[in-house]
C-alpha cells in the first residue's frame, strides 16, 4: 500500500465563471490527521467538494492510493473508500438516527458495524429512532461522522465538524476524532477553531484565496499560536 494516501498538485476549481481554487497542492499521508485552516471563503470546503467530484468544473490531479481522480464522477469517488462528511452534514430530516446511518453504501470490509458506532457515540443509541430533525446540531455531527464509519472508507474527509457546537459536544467530538486517528483512518480536516485543530492534528495547511500559503508541524504551532490565530483573522 502507498504511504501518501492522498497527493492534490495543481487543483483548480469554478462555480460557473467564479475561478475558486487556483492551484493547490497538498498531500496526506496514510494514517496521518491533517486540517485546512482559513479565513471564510478561502476555499476549505470547495477543496473538500473538488476531492469528492461535487464542483462544477475542477483541473489538475488528485491521487487516492495512487489512483487519478480527477476525472471521475462523485459516486465513483466515493465507492473508491473516501468518505465525506459535508459543511452543512447532510442529514435527511424525515429519516431517522437508524435510516440515516444505513443510507450510504459499504465500499470496503472492514467498516464498522452499527453497534460500534453507537459504542462511539452513545447519544446516537438514546435517539436511534429519531429522525434528523429532532436531533441537536451536535447529534447531527455523530451522525454525519457515524454514518461515514460504517462504509469502511479509510480515507475521512471533515467539514468544520465543531462548527457552532457548545464547548463540552466539541470536547466529545474531539475524544472520538482522536480514537479515530488511533483506530488508523486518515483524516483530512476543515477547521476554523485553531485551538481544537492543535488538539487533534498532525499537520496543518493553511489556505488563503484559493491556494496552501503555508504548511505548519503541529509541533510547531504551538510557538506560534498567536501568529496562526492572527493569520486567520479569528
Ligand atoms: N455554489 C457556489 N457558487 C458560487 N460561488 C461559491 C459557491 N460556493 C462557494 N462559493 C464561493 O467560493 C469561495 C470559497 O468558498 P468556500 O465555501 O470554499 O470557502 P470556505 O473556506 O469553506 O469558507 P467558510 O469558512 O466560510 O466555510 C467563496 O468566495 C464563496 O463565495
Ligand atoms: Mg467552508
Amino acid at each position: 500500500m502507498p504511504d501518501t494516501m492522498l497527493e492534490i498538485r495543481d487543483l483548480q476549481a469554478w462555480y460557473g465563471q467564479s475561478h475558486i481554487l487556483h492551484g493547490v497542492n497538498l498531500s496526506v499521508r496514510r494514517g496521518e490527521l491533517v486540517t485546512l485552516l482559513g479565513r471564510n471563503g478561502a476555499g476549505k470546503s470547495t477543496t473538500l467538494k473538488a476531492i469528492m467530484g461535487t464542483v462544477p468544473r475542477r483541473s489538475g490531479s488528485i491521487r487516492f492510493e495512487g489512483t487519478e481522480i480527477i476525472a471521475a464522477p462523485s459516486h465513483e469517488i466515493a465507492r473508491l473508500g473516501i468518505g465525506f462528511c459535508p459543511e452543512d452534514r447532510g442529514i435527511y430530516a424525515s429519516l431517522d438516527v437508524q435510516e440515516n446511518l444505513l443510507l450510504p453504501p459499504v465500499v470496503r470490509p472492514g467498516g464498522m458495524s452499527v453497534e460500534m458506532v453507537l459504542d462511539l457515540f452513545p447519544n446516537l443509541r438514546e435517539r436511534f429512532k429519531s429522525p434528523g430533525m429532532k436531533l441537536s446540531g451536535g447529534e447531527q455531527q455523530m451522525l454525519a461522522i457515524g454514518r461515514i464509519l460504517r462504509t469502511g472508507a479509510p480515507l475521512l474527509l471533515l467539514d468544520e465538524p465543531t462548527e457552532g457546537l457548545a464547548p463540552v459536544v466539541v470536547e466529545q467530538i474531539g475524544g472520538v476524532i482522536r480514537r479515530l486517528k488511533a483506530a488508523g483512518f486518515t483524516i483530512l480536516m476543515v477547521e476554523q477553531n485553531v485551538r481544537f485543530a492543535s488538539t487533534v492534528a498532525d499537520r496543518h495547511y493553511v489556505m488563503e484565496r484559493g491556494q496552501i500559503v503555508e504548511t505548519l508541524e503541529n509541533a510547531d504551532m504551538h510557538g506560534d499560536f498567536e501568529r496562526v490565530v492572527g493569520l486567520l483573522g479569528v
